[in-house]
C-alpha cells in the first residue's frame, strides 16, 4: 500500500492548526522546530509567540544579548537550544546576509541543527524533498514495517531514516513530514494507539501481525541518578541574591538563588559552601528547610532543599544581582528554580520581606 496519498488526504482533514503552520517564513518554522524537540506542542505554543513578538527576525534575534534570549526560554527546558539558535541567528547573519538557507547541507552548518531540524526547516519551510525522523515519526515507521528492533539504537535509527526517505513522496514533503508526525502524535501513539481510526491501517504490517502495542520495543530503562542540591536563599531584608550560572552546562547562563549539588557532606555544610563561595559566610543560616522540592529531568532526579539566610549589610557579590521576589521570574530561571521562588514568595508573602533579623530560630 501507498502510504503518501492516505496519510496526506487524512493530514489535510485534521490537522491541528498551530501557530507556525500559518507561515512559511523560514525562521518561524526554525524556531518552533527547535522547541518542539523534546518538548510537545502544548507548552510550545505560549513560548513560540512570546518569543517571535520579542525577536520577530533572524536579524532581531542575532542583535539581542543571550541573557535575553534565555529569559524568553526560561522554563522552557534543554537551554542549549536557545544558547544555538542564538549563535545559529549571529551565523545566519553573518554568513547567509541574514536568509534562513534553504538547502539540508548548509543548514548542518548552523550550530545546532541536526539532520532533524535541517530536514524539518527544508521540507517545511523551501518545499525540498528532505526527510525527518523524530520519535513521533520512528514509532509510526517502525509499526508500518512491524521492525523489531530498539528504535534508539543506531543501526534502528539508520534503518527508520532509510525507510522514510524511500516513503517520501515527489512532492508536497512539508506536509508529508508534518503528517508523519501528526500521525504519531494524535493516532499511532505510544500506548493504545487508534488503529481503528488510522488512515494506515490498510497497510500497516503491525496492526496486521497484532503487533501495534508491543512495537516499537520499549526501550531499556535507563538509571536515573539521585542528588541533592542546597538552595542558600539570602535576603538583605528586603532583596535576594541571585547569581547567572555558567554559561555552558546544565540551565547554563540562567539566574538562580545560590546552588550547590551535595557532594558527601551534610547539607548544612553544603548551605556554608554556597555562602562562603559567594563571600557571605557571616550569613545566618535559618535552622530548617523552607522547601525541599523534587525536579525530574531526562536521567536525574534532583532534590532542591532551600534554606533562608540573612545578611545584616547588602553586600557586592560578583555576578550577583539583589531582586525582589515578585521581579525574579524576569530575570530567566529554570523551572525548577520557578518552584523553589514559588515557595519562597508564599512563605515570605508578596511584600517580599526577608528572614526577620533578631530573634529568629538560627544556627
Ligand atoms: N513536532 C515537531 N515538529 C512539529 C510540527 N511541525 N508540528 C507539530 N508537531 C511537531
Amino acid at each position: 500500500m501507498e502510504i503518501a496519498r492516505p496519510l496526506l488526504r487524512w493530514y489535510r482533514r485534521v490537522r491541528r492548526r498551530l501557530p507556525w503552520r500559518e507561515t512559511r517564513d523560514p525562521y518561524a518554522i526554525w524556531v518552533s522546530e527547535t522547541m518542539l524537540q523534546q518538548t510537545q506542542v502544548g507548552t510550545v505554543i505560549p513560548y513560540y509567540e512570546r518569543f517571535m513578538r520579542r525577536f520577530p527576525t533572524v536579524r532581531a534575534l542575532a542583535a539581542a544579548p543571550l541573557g535575553d534570549v534565555l529569559r524568553f526560554w526560561a522554563g522552557l527546558g534543554y537551554y542549549a537550544r536557545a544558547r544555538n539558535l542564538h549563535a545559529a541567528a549571529r551565523d545566519v547573519v553573518a554568513r547567509f546576509d541574514g536568509r534562513v538557507p534553504s538547502t539540508v547541507e548548509e543548514l548542518l552548518t548552523l550550530p545546532g541543527v541536526g539532520r532533524y531540524t535541517a530536514g524539518a526547516v527544508a521540507s517545511i519551510a523551501f518545499g525540498a524533498r528532505a526527510t525527518v525522523v523524530d520519535g513521533n515519526v520512528a514509532r509510526v515507521l517502525a509499526r508500518w514495517h512491524a521492525m523489531r528492533g530498539d528504535v534508539k539504537s543506531a543501526a534502528m535509527r539508520q534503518r527508520l531514516w532509510r525507510a522514510a526517505e524511500s516513503m517520501l513522496p515527489a512532492r508536497g514533503c512539508g506536509d508529508f513530514n508534518q503528517a508523519l508526525m501528526e500521525l504519531g502524535a494524535t493516532v499511532c501513539t505510544p500506548i493504545a494507539p487508534q488503529c481503528e481510526v488510522c488512515p494506515l491501517r490498510g497497510g500497516c504490517r503491525a496492526l496486521a501481525r497484532g503487533l501495534a502495542d508491543r512495537i516499537p520495543r520499549p526501550a531499556r530503562r535507563t538509571m536515573v541518578q539521585r542528588e541533592t542540591h542546597v538552595v542558600a536563599a539570602v535576603s538583605d531584608g528586603e532583596r535576594w541574591l541571585f547569581v547567572r550560572r555558567p554559561r555552558n552546562g546544565l540551565w547554563g547562563g540562567l539566574w538562580e538563588l545560590p546552588t550547590l549539588p551535595v557532594a558527601r557532606t551534610r547539607v548544612r555544610d553544603a548551605v556554608q559552601e554556597v555562602l562562603r563561595r559567594r563571600e557571605l559566610a557571616r550569613a545566618r543560616i535559618e535552622s530548617r528547610p523552607f522547601v525541599r522540592a523534587t525536579h525530574a529531568l531526562s536521567h536525574r532526579r534532583i532534590e532542591f532543599v532551600g534554606y533562608r539566610c540573612r545578611v545584616e549589610r547588602t553586600a557586592r557579590v560578583r555576578g550577583g544581582r539583589w531582586c525582589r521576589l515578585n521581579r525574579a521570574e524576569r530575570l530567566g530561571l529554570s523551572r525548577a528554580m520557578q518552584r523553589v521562588v514559588a515557595a519562597l514568595r508564599e512563605l515570605v508573602g508578596a511584600n517580599d520581606g526577608g528572614l526577620p533579623s533578631g530573634r529568629d530560630r538560627v544556627a
